[in-house]
């Protein structure tokens, strides 16, 4: 094994060369620096001048479904984490065409976000839809949901915090569910699986899955300590 094989962390994303609209481009220069959370934020819930339940959605695409959920839960904090820039752009957008006060965002890998800039039991809530399935068995090791991956959730969440996860690749809902099952800290709310619950909007990647006719998979879980 080379001495550099330690230093090469695999990651859940690759990053898409994805064009940036004018209007992207904008809100990336002018919002980002109002709304996004910079890399020396220690504590995600710094980021805003209340004190509210705080909701992390990590990997939110176009940003629709986190713009509907801050709309639809004024009460709460949401930080939307994304590393795909015409996302974060588009989302900014939305965040300043809707006036929503109650969402900051981080333009950078989640598990360094969690890892860096959050403290222990501060998040109520992880919302994942649709990560990116990697579908090919030697990609499997890239698939966000993996036990240590939820043993830093489990830290980093609030007892009783609610974890949300959903996808349409069948082979990716069982293989959460396998490991759920290496964390016990985190017991499901179903059968195992739930309905669409009323917090969640259809999601752009679940309407491409469903286009395709695969079956949607909603997986709720609670931090029991
Ligand atoms: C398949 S898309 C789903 C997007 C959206 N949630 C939806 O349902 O339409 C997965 C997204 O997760 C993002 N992503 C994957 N791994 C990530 C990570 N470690 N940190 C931040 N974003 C990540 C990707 O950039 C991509 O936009």
């Amino acid at each position: 094994m080379s001495q550099f094989e330690n230093l090469r962390r695999i990651r859940s994303f690759v990053r898409r060369p994805g064009r940036l609209t004018p209007g992207q481009q904008r809100a990336l220069d002018e919002l980002l620096p109002r709304y996004g959370i910079g890399e020396e934020c220690d504590d995600l819930r710094a980021a805003f001048e209340r004190e509210a339940p705080l909701v992390v959605e990590i990997g939110f695409g176009n940003g629709q479904a986190l713009a509907w959920m801050a709309a639809n839960e004024p009460e709460k904090n949401f930080i939307g984490i994304e590393v795909h820039e015409p996302g974060v752009g588009r989302l900014l957008r939305s965040v300043e065409a809707d006036g929503l006060e109650n969402v900051r965002v981080a333009m950078r890998d989640a598990v360094e976000v969690l890892r860096e800039q959050s403290v222990p039991g501060s998040v109520d809530e992880v919302r994942i839809y649709f990560p990116d399935p990697w579908p090919k068995k030697r990609h499997h090791k890239r698939r966000l949901i993996q036990p240590p991956f939820l043993e830093l959730l489990v830290e980093r969440m609030a007892p009783g915090g609610c974890l949300h996860l959903a996808t349409d690749w069948a082979p990716y809902a069982e293989w959460m569910l396998e490991a759920l099952a290496e964390v016990p800290a985190f017991t499901l709310q179903g059968d195992p699986f739930v309905d669409r619950p009323s917090w969640r909007p259809r999601t752009h990647f679940e309407q491409r899955g469903q286009r395709k006719g695969h079956q949607i998979f909603d997986i709720v879980c609670r931090l029991s300590r």
